[in-house]
């Protein structure tokens, strides 16, 4: 066996379990604050494939006071399972006020954001910047656990900067308070999202621990999750910016744990994928009518942002982040794939 190599062939994960939930495949969807919203996790959910997603983070100054805004973050549908609804903030209270509201609302788990490297979020001590703070984050999970039944977990960054790379230490703290599993995601908060590859605090963390502890960081192809679940010999994988650019990477996955054939994605499906989100955004940001001043430009937006990602001809990319309307930005995602679809005729 090679060194990095802390898995046999046989000891893949195909799934995981939190408390009695089962999460199968073990690849699931890295929360994303304006990129995980209802619209996102319809499209990835209908693709299929993933064995759990994420709402954005939701601060919980605001949910735990019931205001609109952050309820509508929270939301998730009826068949949406199991599905996470992550909170963040540094006061244990609110923490555990906003844990409970979440409670009612009846997602499958509330997560604790602890690796948001945004200043704003680290200036007021939450996200990556708990991670300085191992009482604050004993007293938060403590609390939490207290307040609510459902599984409860925690996300965080492999440290705060090279000379704190303290995740197996806040991980095990988050354990002993009643964390149900942990992601970790390899960089530091310094790193931001650059920084050398290095997995290591994964895999001393998963030596540590004994709930399912998630491996996250460049996992965008089948490539990328062997090398994560052998390197580190996590339990399961979570995977963020990759299903923007590929949301078929969940079923891809998924079918090299179960050792099926690869799964082949067409033009035809990749048209079908990009446009029905535009809808999907239409129609979410047609609802909330009266905060948006205009909806049709919202949702063009968010369809700019997954063309960036999703789109790999650098022309036809262009053309729809340049473009003034949705009509626009649709007839050159149609000629793209008209010529496409010719050519593999
Ligand atoms: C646009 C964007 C928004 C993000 N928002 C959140 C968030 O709300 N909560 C969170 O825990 N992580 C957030 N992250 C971090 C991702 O969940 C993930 O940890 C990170 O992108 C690394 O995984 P990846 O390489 O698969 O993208 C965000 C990342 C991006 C790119």
């Amino acid at each position: 066996m090679h060194a990095n190599t802390r898995l046999g062939p046989r000891h893949l994960p195909v799934s995981y379990t939190v408390r009695d939930v089962e999460v199968c495949p073990a690849v699931v969807l890295a929360p994303m604050e304006g990129v995980t919203d209802l619209a996102f996790r319809r499209l990835v959910r209908s693709i299929g494939g993933t064995g759990m997603t994420w709402t954005e983070f939701i601060p919980s100054a605001g949910l735990s006071r019931g205001e609109e805004r952050w309820v509508q973050m929270a939301e998730f549908d009826d068949d949406e399972w199991p599905v996470a609804v992550q909170i963040y903030g540094n006061e244990p209270a609110l923490l555990a006020e906003a844990a409970r509201f979440v409670q009612d609302l009846g997602p499958t788990l509330v997560d604790i954001n602890m690796g948001c490297p945004s200043k704003k979020v680290c200036k007021n001590s939450g996200g990556s910047a708990l991670m300085k703070e191992p009482d604050l984050v004993r007293r938060i999970v403590a609390e939490v656990r207290a307040a609510v039944q459902l599984p409860l977990t925690v996300k965080m960054r492999s440290g705060f900067d090279a000379g704190q790379r303290n995740a197996p230490e806040i991980a095990r703290i988050c354990q002993e308070e009643g964390a149900e599993a942990i992601t970790i995601h390899w960089r530091t908060r310094e790193d931001r999202y650059s920084g050398e590859r290095a997995v290591d605090k994964i895999a001393e963390t998963v030596d540590r621990l004994s709930v399912p502890v998630i491996g996250n960081g460049d996992v965008v192809d089948v490539a990328s999750a062997e090398a994560m679940l052998r390197e580190t010999g996590c339990d399961g994988l979570m995977v963020g910016r990759g299903a923007m650019k590929d949301p078929w990477v969940f079923q891809k996955i998924g079918a090299w744990l179960r050792a099926e054939p690869p799964v082949v994605v067409t033009p035809a499906d990749r048209r079908a994928a990009l446009l029905g989100y535009l809808e999907r955004c239409r129609r979410q940001f047609a609802r909330d009518q009266g905060r948006r001043s205009n909806p049709e430009q919202a949702a063009l937006g968010r369809f700019k942002q997954l063309s960036k990602h999703f789109l790999d001809d650098d022309d036809v990319r262009t053309a729809v982040l340049r473009s003034q309307t949705v009509d626009q930005a649709v007839a050159h995602v149609q000629r793209h794939f008209d010529a496409l679809e010719e050519r593999a005729a």
